[in-house]
């Protein structure tokens, strides 16, 4: 079931209603943000944690400013008709809204439009290029993680209810199935719980919490785990990520990958 939601991610950004049939255009200002560890102080750095083969977290891997950049180019790119689609069920709670390719819960990749009509826009290539440097670093510490280039990308905003059944990400083509070409989760805002198993039994699923500018990366043997998002721990964003970028309380995830 879905509503649709033609807000914006950032508070008080827009209050007029946006009224159903109009789309606005999308601004032609380009938003730039530098990747990985440049400009850093000591105490910014990222660090990684293997969690299975072909699985990584790169912690911290955005700074303050990528993340910033990252929330006002989704907002612009979210804006009007192309915006956010409630959904809603026993398992899942979350907004969502597609880059590159459509994929929906219930017609997959078949429907090359969003349930708003509108074909999705490319994915900026900002985050292809941030996709492709995570698993570039990640590739350094993990054997048999291959390559992708992103030509999809599933954005969703998890608010107080927010949540993410048990699934694997199994509706890409066989090709890139059988390859092991790696699903990179770029997380934003608030913090949450992710938990992950190479098999759907609840006892033996592992968790990790993602934080704001961490980058989960799982391909290769561990491209097809069942994963969800269990919970949002609301008002853990960093504060001066709220106060650079306004974003609402909750968590904006970027799932990359290569249909
Ligand atoms: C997904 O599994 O598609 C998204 C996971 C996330 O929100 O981190
Ligand atoms: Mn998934």
């Amino acid at each position: 079931m879905q509503d649709a939601y033609y807000g914006t991610l950032l508070r008080e950004y827009h209050n007029i209603p946006f009224a159903k049939g109009c789309c606005t255009e999308i601004g032609t200002e380009t938003v730039t943000f530098r990747l990985t560890n440049r400009d850093r102080t000591p105490d910014e750095l990222s660090t990684f944690k293997i969690l299975g083969p072909g699985m990584i977290i790169l912690k911290n891997y955005l700074s303050l400013k990528d993340q910033v950049d990252i929330v006002k180019l989704c907002d612009k790119m979210t804006f009007g008709l192309r915006g956010y689609y409630m959904y809603k069920s026993d398992v899942d709670c979350r907004r969502q809204m597609c880059f590159g390719r459509n994929w929906a819960p219930e017609t997959r990749y078949k429907n090359r439009y969003m349930s708003n009509g509108m074909e999705p826009l490319p994915i900026p290539d900002e985050l292809i290029s941030l996709a492709e440097a995570a698993i570039q670093d990640a590739q350094i510490h993990l054997d048999e993680l291959p390559s992708m280039r992103p030509d999809t990308c599933l954005a969703n905003f998890y608010q107080s209810e927010g949540r993410l059944g048990l699934h694997q990400d199994d509706d890409e083509s066989p090709d890139s199935l059988e390859r092991g070409l790696p699903v990179v989760s770029i997380s934003i805002g608030d913090m949450a719980e992710f938990v992950y198993g190479h098999t759907p039994d609840k006892k033996e699923l592992k968790s990790v919490m993602l934080k704001s500018g961490d980058v989960l990366i799982f391909g290769g043997k561990s491209r097809l785990i069942y994963h969800g998002v269990t919970q949002i721990y609301l008002y853990t964003s960093p504060e001066p990520l709220i106060e650079d970028s306004g974003l609402r309380p909750g968590r904006l995830s970027l799932t990359l990958r290569q249909f």
